[in-house]
């Protein structure tokens, strides 16, 4: 069984890349599941339900969010629909709204089983939102993941939406042989590090943004070079050039639920 989860969906660049490259990745790839992380595809921050709707219509079964979960309030009727597969961060406060746990089934025929579950954590270090602790946060996810009968370990991907690289190999170290995979994002910025653990869990610090990559994560490099250097307020506005779809494909046996490969995935958009 196989899962492609994209990065961070940046912007209007990010969507379109997206929307352009999704064809191409069947083709290339044949997932079971498309897994994404739409947090800052509303020009650079937040999501509405137009641009949830456009990244379902071009083929994403799943959507996550990160830090910028809520950005646009507008969202929250959408979130709050259960039968939607859109998650906020399973550790913002017991009061945010929205599912924790995204529960996905691969397409029919493709796979008999229990499902896919994806949650994603936010990161406390050089972080600093309204979360609770990411570790025990996991803990009390995976109580509601049971494995299903005669398999070492449920199906689940784990999102790590962190800052700091430790934070998620940590994490991913703490949940080495309790789930498939931990893939990490926020940064933007892809790693060269994917691998399997020795106990079997699937692990990338960043899969990096589906966006544009002449630009400082994302945003209009001149903008934040400005703001950097001479400590001027600046508006960031997305970036346009280089846009590149980025992220992981896991390979996964679906009668254990232990990954069998895990690899950094890119695709030139221009
Ligand atoms: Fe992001
Ligand atoms: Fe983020």
């Amino acid at each position: 069984m196989r899962i492609i989860f994209l990065g961070d969906v940046v912007g209007a660049p990010g969507r379109q890349g997206v929307v352009r490259t999704i064809p191409r990745i069947r083709e290339e790839r044949s997932p079971d599941l498309i897994v994404a992380n739409g947090e800052n595809i509303k020009h650079g921050s937040g999501i509405t339900e137009e641009l949830y709707r456009a990244l379902r219509a071009a083929g994403v079964d799943g959507v996550t969010l990160g830090d910028h979960a809520l950005r646009d309030r507008r969202i929250v009727p959408t979130l709050e629909r259960a039968d939607e597969p859109i998650t906020i961060p399973f550790n913002l406060p017991a009061r945010s709204p929205g599912q924790r746990i995204l529960k996905l089934a691969p397409a029919a025929g493709s796979w008999q089983g229990t499902g896919v579950a994806v949650v994603t954590v936010l990161g406390r270090v050089f972080m600093n939102g309204p979360s609770d602790e990411p570790f025990g946060a996991i803990d009390r996810a995976l109580e509601r993941c049971p494995a299903a009968p005669g398999m070492a370990r449920p199906i689940v991907i784990v999102e790590a939406h962190m800052e700091a690289t430790a934070e998620k190999i940590a994490l991913a170290h703490y949940l080495d042989g309790r789930v498939t995979a931990v893939v990490g994002s926020h940064t933007h910025v892809p790693t060269a590090d994917a691998r399997l653990l020795p106990r079997g869990t699937a692990f990338i610090t960043d899969m990096g943004m589906c966006g544009p990559y002449d630009s400082v994560i994302g945003r209009d490099k001149e903008a934040v070079v400005t703001h950097m250097s001479a400590g001027l307020p600046t508006q960031f506005d997305v970036a346009s050039g280089d846009v590149r779809v980025c992220g992981c494909q896991i390979d996964l046996d679906p009668l254990t639920g232990r990954a069998v490969a895990i690899e950094r995935v890119e695709w030139g958009v221009g």
